[in-house]
């Protein structure tokens, strides 16, 4: 039989710093599928493959950092964690903190988060505070709490949610047998493409991988501070999980970029929505808005003759599409439904089959 998987802290343990005794909070995150897409590699004439992190315990990629960060909050005597949320975050930091016997609390933007991921929070027993202001006002003030309060903060800029992150290159390059080429991704507060970036370059200094892959980075037309070289003080974009205007790890996404001879740019909402709609009635994957940014891009790029053919591409989609079904549902054409009596030839003629 298969042993079953065991989580990121325990998969790769030699790459965690964590002491070897501390107790573990997992709910065996990781170790999620890296689908081959038929579509997107005839698209740009190379092997794409999807690393589709919506399966994650809670959903999306944020389970891989929050393991490793409420295990060390607990280790060091915490009691209750804090974090700044778009929603995927909360819906994440909640289940852990619950596992752990740590009181969570949550700031979210006031109205700017899908109903999927509120109720999330709502289920694994969160104090849930909603800010009148953004994603980067609900940070500034989780910083101030945890600086001024008993309280441990685990957005990703306490390092630890990288450490737990960065074992979604290690996955893909153990299944892959190598580096791809080019890795693509959504970015938001701009943590996950810095911890990618780490894992690839430590998988490579450990002699796993003999290459490094050139990363590029999607954000949102109406919240793309770091293609714009300035703060956004309004972002604004459909794909609420990347609303954010003054990300806490910018200037280590623009390290990924440069050093790794990548790119950062934008995508409008109409392009997120189709690569939402794309991948899912092409590809059978369903994501939700924010992680089809990183698709949007590699299409977009694709169609401009920016991909040359032949390469090895991996796309990070970050979070399912369960999480929030109004935005899809509600930019395409009303759906009429086909009601019919209980009859075999009603039906089949219903379907088409007549
Ligand atoms: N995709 C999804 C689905 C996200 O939820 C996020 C971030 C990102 C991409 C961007 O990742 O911030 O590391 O660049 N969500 C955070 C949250 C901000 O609060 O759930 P990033």
């Amino acid at each position: 039989m298969a042993r079953p998987w065991r989580g990121v802290i325990n998969e790769y343990r030699d790459y965690m710093p964590l002491d070897a005794d501390v107790d573990v909070i997992t709910l065996c995150e990781g170790g999620t599928p890296l689908v081959h897409a038929r579509w997107l590699s005839e698209l740009t004439r190379g092997e794409v493959f999807v690393k589709v992190e919506g399966q994650n315990p809670t959903g999306s990629f944020k389970d891989r950092g929050m393991t490793v960060a409420i295990t060390g909050a607990k280790a060091d005597g915490a009691k209750a964690v804090v974090c700044a949320s778009t929603g995927n975050t909360s819906a994440s930091m909640t289940a852990y903190a619950t596992r752990a016997d740590l009181v969570p609390i949550v700031l979210v933007p006031h109205g700017k988060i899908a109903a999927g991921k509120m109720a999330q929070a709502i289920m694994h027993g969160a104090q849930i505070i909603q800010v009148q202001g953004g994603f980067d006002e609900c940070l500034e003030l989780s910083r101030a709490l945890a600086k001024e309060y008993p309280v441990a903060l685990v957005n990703s800029v306490n390092p630890l949610r990288i450490e737990g992150q960065k074992t979604a290159s290690f996955e893909i390059i153990d299944v892959l047998g190598k580096a791809p080429d080019i890795h693509v991704l959504p970015v938001g507060n701009a943590g996950n493409i810095t911890a990618y970036w780490k894992g690839f370059r430590e998988y490579r200094a450990a002699g796993i991988s003999d290459s490094l892959p050139k990363m590029w980075g999607f954000q949102a037309a109406g919240s793309a501070p770091i293609v714009e070289g300035r703060i956004i003080t309004e972002p604004d974009t459909i794909a609420t999980a990347i609303r954010i205007g003054n990300p806490a790890s910018w200037t280590l996404a623009e390290e990924a970029r440069d050093e790794s001879g990548g790119r950062i740019s934008a995508v409008t909402d109409q392009q997120i929505l189709a690569a939402q709609r794309n991948l899912g009635a092409k590809e059978g994957i369903f994501v939700e808005p924010g992680s089809a940014a990183s698709v949007a891009g590699l299409v977009a790029a694709a169609e401009a003759g920016e991909v040359e053919p032949g390469q090895t591409i991996t796309v990070t989609v970050t979070g399912h599409g369960l999480k929030d079904i109004d935005t899809p549902l509600s930019h395409r054409d009303p759906i009429e439904p086909i009601v019919i009596e209980f009859d075999v030839q009603a039906a089949a003629k219903a379907a088409g089959l007549e």
